[in-house]
């Protein structure tokens, strides 16, 4: 009888008040969200937050992804996806600023020629930021890459120990190769971890070239879309025939690259697809939208 009744009180629903907050005590609690910049050319406009002057809505640029963001970079292989977090590496470590780049596929060594690289045509000096760069190379090493308890353990540490604020991951995709089934799973731990250590991130996961250009579905279904703050897509395209000789304003046989913001839940941002540009010194450029509307 006793403990029958034990069970009935045990199960009745709680109110649990510590899950209720008032929108303007949240609000003192919330960080203050500002623009990181990226190093990539034309794209920190794109990002902007709404300010009330003289009873007027006006648009203000943030000058960069928004801070304490987890973005996600999707694209099918080729489109400029590693350049674009290595040029984000580059500028926030030659800003002084101490960056984690968790390397999926590539071994490390290799990452750090390609990011020598990347200063050089982003004319920093690759010895005087090296150190503010900490690679974890989850490339070589199967126990981060197929161990997400280990992979966010040895990313806890490089956290603390180099005081780390800025995540990279190339890719999450990696993560969970011939698991796509755990890809919400996986995403999601990613996230949440990201989000209690306070780090802004950019994240890249892959499309399968079945995948429509152009979308944010990446590998993994709409895992990672959902999860993530913002999705940036990138696409490739070539131009084959004369209709979309004419909608791009190129001539067939021309590779058309292009950008668009998927959409982001810290703050405002353009919504329109960009053409995009790789310089011969490999460096990712956002130029202009197809429509100017
Ligand atoms: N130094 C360079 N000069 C010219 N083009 C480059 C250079 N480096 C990379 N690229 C171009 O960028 C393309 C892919 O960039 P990458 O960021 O590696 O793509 P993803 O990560 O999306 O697969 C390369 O295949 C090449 O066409
Ligand atoms: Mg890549």
């Amino acid at each position: 009888m006793e403990r029958q009744k034990n069970e009935q009180e045990y199960q009745r629903p709680q109110v649990i008040e510590e899950g209720i907050i008032l929108g303007g005590e949240a609000l003192k609690k919330a960080p203050k969200v500002y623009g990181v910049p990226t190093g990539i050319e034309g794209l920190d406009p794109l990002f902007y937050t709404t300010e009330i002057k003289d009873k007027k809505v006006i648009r203000k640029s943030l000058g960069g992804i928004p801070s304490l963001s987890v973005i996600n970079i999707t694209g099918a292989s080729d489109t400029g996806k590693t350049l674009m977090v290595e040029q984000f590496t580059i500028k926030q470590a030659s800003e002084g600023k101490k960056v984690a780049f968790i390397t999926v596929e590539t071994p490390a060594t290799f990452v750090s020629l390609s990011l020598n690289e990347r200063a050089r045509a982003m004319g920093v000096n690759f010895s005087e930021i090296e150190d503010n760069i900490v690679l974890i190379d989850a490339a070589s090493h199967t126990s981060l890459r197929e161990n997400i308890p280990n992979l966010l353990a040895t990313l806890a540490y490089a956290i603390k120990n180099f005081e780390v604020r800025f995540t990279v991951i190339d890719s999450i995709t990696g993560l969970y190769e011939h698991r796509e089934m755990l890809a919400r799973t996986v995403v999601r731990q990613l996230f949440n971890f990201l989000k209690k250590w306070y780090q802004t991130a950019l994240l890249v996961s892959q499309k399968r070239s079945g995948h429509e250009e152009l979308t944010a579905e990446a590998a993994g279904g709409y895992a990672v879309g959902h999860i993530v703050d913002g999705t940036i897509v990138l696409a490739k395209e070539l131009i084959m025939s004369q209709y979309t000789a004419k909608v791009f304003g190129r001539p067939p046989g021309d590779i058309v690259r292009l950008f668009r913001i998927d959409g982001c839940r810290m703050c405002g941002h353009d919504t329109r697809t960009f053409f995009m540009e790789i310089t011969d010194t490999g460096l990712v450029k956002i130029g202009q939208p197809l429509s100017s509307k």
